[in-house]
């Protein structure tokens, strides 16, 4: 069986040194794919797009219909919308699955941190619909679809059966936001009482549901949220299980998937070799599950659990960057975890 072609987009700041890092142990893992290099973010920029977003990136991705994506920033001020939603939104990628675990080796407030933040990717206060109503008022649209809506909440049902996980909360503002997001409410509802009675079920006010998070994680399983709350809660459970750092998640369509790192470009310690890779070494390995999901290819999750495996071990052997309290830089921190990767 041949390997399969993923786009691989470097993107700004420590992406490209973090992607680096990340190609590197999947090279050394055997991970049956090859890299299609495209650009996005400022990268684009600097190589001469007249866009943030070339249509030969998306076009790639389309083609190839997985892609591995370090993160970008926008320029802001410049006219350019946000490279992340747009490609969210061009690519359809309507379910962002963001996993939050406790990690051996680094330790946090709670040890038994489990759970998966579902978000809508695609509307909300993302669509970007700003008016300047008269000078000093601006009204921001918040859009609600019912039909998507329905969809994220059927993904969520058909994730949530098929990782064999056992209650759906889903975080919403319906006593404000009656209408908006109380159409996802409906749509959850009567999904869960159609099609999935068997999956525990909970609606928890977000502000909320924050705090219970904050007391108490264990108390949630699957958090599924329209796209503000689910940026929101992601970086708090980012918060819960050691940081940005070790945050990984994918945007998922029905054709096409792009698996990202919750993180940003983290200006502040781009350049310096410090950023830590295992966020999206933890993203590379969910794509290779899915390749192995959707290409039923073995080879791809045999490369996902030894990746794991030795990251686990590199951990446990207190192998880690600054941001975990270590001392490694991003290359070092690769070579400890190719160095534990089972033959
Ligand atoms: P950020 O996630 O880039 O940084 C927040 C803090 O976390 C910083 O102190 C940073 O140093 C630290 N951090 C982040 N990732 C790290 C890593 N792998 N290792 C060690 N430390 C890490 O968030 P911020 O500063 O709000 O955004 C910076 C830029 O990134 C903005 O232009 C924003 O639009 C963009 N961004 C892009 C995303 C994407 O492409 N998916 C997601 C979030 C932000």
């Amino acid at each position: 069986m041949s390997v399969h072609s993923v786009v691989l987009i470097p993107g700004d700041g420590i992406g490209p040194e973090v992607a680096e890092a990340v190609r590197k142990v999947l090279t050394a893992a055997d991970a049956p794919v090859s890299f299609v290099l495209r650009y996005a973010g400022e990268a684009a920029l600097e190589r001469g797009s007249e866009d943030v977003l070339p249509q030969e990136t998306v076009d790639a991705i389309r083609e190839h219909h997985v892609a591995l994506k370090g993160p970008c920033s926008t320029p802001v001020g410049r006219g350019f919308s946000s490279v992340n939603v747009a490609l969210r939104r061009k690519l359809n990628l309507y379910a962002a699955v963001r996993p939050f675990r406790s990690l051996a080796g680094v330790p946090t407030r709670y040890e038994n941190v489990d759970l998966i933040v579902v978000r809508e990717n695609t509307e909300g206060l993302y669509s970007g619909i700003e008016n300047l109503i008269t000078d000093g008022v601006v009204v921001s649209m918040k859009v609600a679809t019912r039909a998507a809506c329905r969809r994220i909440a059927h993904w969520a049902f058909r994730y949530a059966t098929h990782k064999k996980r056992e209650k759906i909360s889903v975080f919403h503002k319906a006593n404000i936001m009656k209408l908006s997001d109380g159409m996802l409410l409906d749509e959850a509802r009567q999904v869960h009482e159609v099609d999935y009675p068997n999956i525990a079920y909970g609606e928890v006010i977000v502000d909320a549901g924050h705090m219970r998070l904050v007391q108490d994680p264990t108390q949630f399983d699957i958090i599924l949220c329209e796209n503000l709350y689910g940026d929101l809660v992601s970086d708090l459970c980012a918060g819960l299980v050691g940081g940005l750092g070790v945050s990984p998640g994918a945007n998922i369509g029905d054709q096409d998937a792009v698996f990202e790192a919750v993180h940003g470009s983290a200006p502040d310690i781009a350049g310096q070799g410090v950023a830590n890779p295992l966020a999206l070494l933890m993203s590379a390995t969910m794509m290779l599950n899915h390749l192995a999901e959707t290409r039923h290819d073995p080879r791809a999750s045999t490369a996902a659990a030894r990746i794991k495996a030795a990251y686990d071990r590199a951990l446990n052997d207190g192998q880690k960057t600054r941001d975990l309290g270590g001392q490694l830089s991003t290359t070092a921190f690769a070579d400890a975890v190719i160095e534990r990767l089972s033959p």
